[in-house]
């Protein structure tokens, strides 16, 4: 009751807050985070997921307690996990350091213990080996499913029923893919609710833990100047682009039955779209944001075939080294017409956006890494300076840029005379470069959302409903390009893509940025 409480006794607020910290702090000394990370054999597990713990450790971020397992198939020992995953620790935070101490401390808290994914005695063992290390009682359990999605639902199944924490919380952080369309993706989520209610899982779309997409909302609500000309009124256009300079090499097998457009355009790209386009939320709590997120994916136009082009690579000689086509790879058939490259046009039904076209291109093999958010702002109308530009106005207005990856920045493109005696107009940058403004390095996503996860913090993660509707936007499309064959426009390896994207931009009046 309320008798034992300090603010029973009328403690002064400077004491109260002591005492609670020190009941946090006896609560922390009995409890123990664990976090298991199924798949630890794997690729993700190796240069994220483990990375990003240690880089937690590192900040101090992580409780007095804490635990990590590996768990796979493989038959490793605790040594023998620790050696694969020295390797890819960095001390990124401060590389004048030599955190080699610190390494060695976050090692002696991994541990391994191999099993099947489907056995619910291999997950018991995990259990009672995690029960033996916890401190105290209360054990909260993070469960990371770094693993491929048909085995998602026998690990969760085991992993609840046997190694579920039975005094503190138990969550699993969940990776792509959320099946490939809508009934595939309903089916996971019903599979999943059998074990877990959704309160429990975290659906990550990595994308959402990275600087610059984090910062969309900070730029568009705490400064003045942006929100009022968000919208039809004052945006012409806005673009959202993901290219990579390097092919599928490796990945072939996963990649061939998902697609570009699966695999960037449906998570990544349409969450930060969700972000951009959303209304102002109630508050920054996780449900009033998804909440809007969720309005604005329901609010979108259907997407219509002859609004999107596709491409995959082919084989290209360049500077005397040969690029592999697509499907020179030995796990995709030679055949396959999956695209590596996809290109869309899309439409938001209401008030805000009504007709402003959301351009999406993705793609693979290209002749540059970059993730960017671009938005064309209109026409001054009746400028006074027209003749000064020459004759392509077009290329006098004013674009905003995110720069989300790599050499993070934001910059507004604006007009500015020249200076000098005459009257000469060029376009120059206001830049935020992050490298020049902020000296420390950027926390990778997986640090965030992993943060996030351990503290409960759902805001970064996907709701159900919200994959529901980027389902719904999707399936359709996937479906009818799946049932046409239709075939991709081919681009060599290394180039800027198909050039089919610039035709289907400038039926809307929009230059690729
Ligand atoms: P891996 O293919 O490396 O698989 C992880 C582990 O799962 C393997 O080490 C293996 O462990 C086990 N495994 C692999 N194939 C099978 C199978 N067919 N049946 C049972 N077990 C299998 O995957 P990644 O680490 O690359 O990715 C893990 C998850 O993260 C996937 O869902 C992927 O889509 C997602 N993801 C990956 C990214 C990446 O960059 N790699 C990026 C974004 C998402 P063992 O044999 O020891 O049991
Ligand atoms: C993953 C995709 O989700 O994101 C990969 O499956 C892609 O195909 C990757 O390479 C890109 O992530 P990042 O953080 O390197 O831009």
């Amino acid at each position: 009751g309320m008798d034992g409480s300090p603010l029973a006794k009328g403690i002064n607020p400077e004491e109260q807050e002591e005492f609670f910290i020190d009941i946090l702090d006896k609560e922390e000394a009995l409890s123990t985070l664990s976090i298991t990370v199924v798949g630890a054999s794997g690729d993700l597990a190796k240069k994220k997921i483990f990375p990003a713990l240690f880089a937690l450790y590192y900040e101090d971020c992580l409780p007095k307690n804490f635990i990590v397992f590996g768990y796979a198939r493989s038959k490793l020992t605790d040594e023998e996990l620790r050696n694969i995953i020295s390797t890819t620790l960095t001390c990124r935070i401060d590389k004048r350091e030599n955190c080699k101490d610190k390494m060695e401390q976050f090692l002696k808290r991994c541990f391994y213990h191999s099993g099947e994914y489907n056995s619910e005695e291999n997950f018991a063992e995990l259990d009672s080996k995690l029960k033996k290390k916890e401190a105290g009682k209360l054990s909260n359990r993070l469960f990371y499913l770094s693993i491929p999605p048909n085995i998602f639902v026998d690990v969760v199944r085991c992993a609840s029923m046997k190694a579920s924490s039975a005094y503190g919380w138990t969550r699993v952080i969940v990776e792509k893919p959320f099946g490939r369309d809508s009934e595939s993706s309903a089916e996971l989520t019903r599979c999943l609710k059998k074990y877990l209610t959704e309160d429990q899982i975290f659906r990550i779309d990595h994308y959402l833990g990275k600087e610059l997409v984090e910062n969309l909302s900070v730029l568009r609500f705490s400064n003045l100047i942006f929100e009022p000309l968000w919208s039809r009124n004052y945006i012409r256009n806005v673009q959202f682009i993901f290219s990579e300079d390097f092919g599928t090499e490796g990945r072939g097998g996963y990649f061939d039955n998902y697609g570009i457009i699966r695999d960037i355009m449906q998570n990544h790209l349409l969450q930060i779209l969700a972000l951009f386009a959303m209304e102002t939320p109630v508050s920054l709590d996780a449900e009033d944001v998804r909440n809007e997120k969720v309005k604005v994916l329901r609010s979108m136009k259907p997407l219509e075939l002859e609004d999107v082009i596709i491409g995959q690579y082919k084989g290209h000689n360049k500077g005397g080294r040969a690029y592999p086509g697509y499907t020179d790879d030995s796990t995709v058939p030679k055949n396959s017409i999956t695209p590596t490259f996809a290109a869309a046009a899309l439409f938001i039904n209401n008030a805000r956006w009504d007709g402003v076209p959301f351009l999406m291109k993705a793609g693979k093999a290209l002749h540059r890494k970059r993730a960017e958010i671009r938005v064309q702002f209109r026409h001054v109308p009746g400028n006074l300076y027209k003749r000064n530009f020459g004759t392509d106005l077009d290329k006098a207005t004013n674009e905003l840029v995110l720069r989300v990856q790599p050499d993070e920045a934001i910059y507004l493109k604006i007009n500015n005379k020249v200076p000098g005696l005459g009257m000469r107009l060029d376009r120059s940058d206001l830049n935020l470069l992050y490298r020049a403004r902020y000296p420390t390095e950027i926390p990778d996503a997986y640090e965030r959302l992993l943060l996030d996860a351990i503290a409960g913090e759902r805001r970064l993660f996907i709701r159900s409903d919200e994959l529901d509707a980027a389902w719904s936007l999707f399936t359709p499309l996937l479906k009818e390009l799946e049932a046409k064959k239709i075939a991709p426009e081919l681009y060599p390896y290394g180039s800027r893509g198909p050039v089919g994207a610039h035709y289907l931009a400038a039926k809307y009046n929009v230059r690729w940025g």
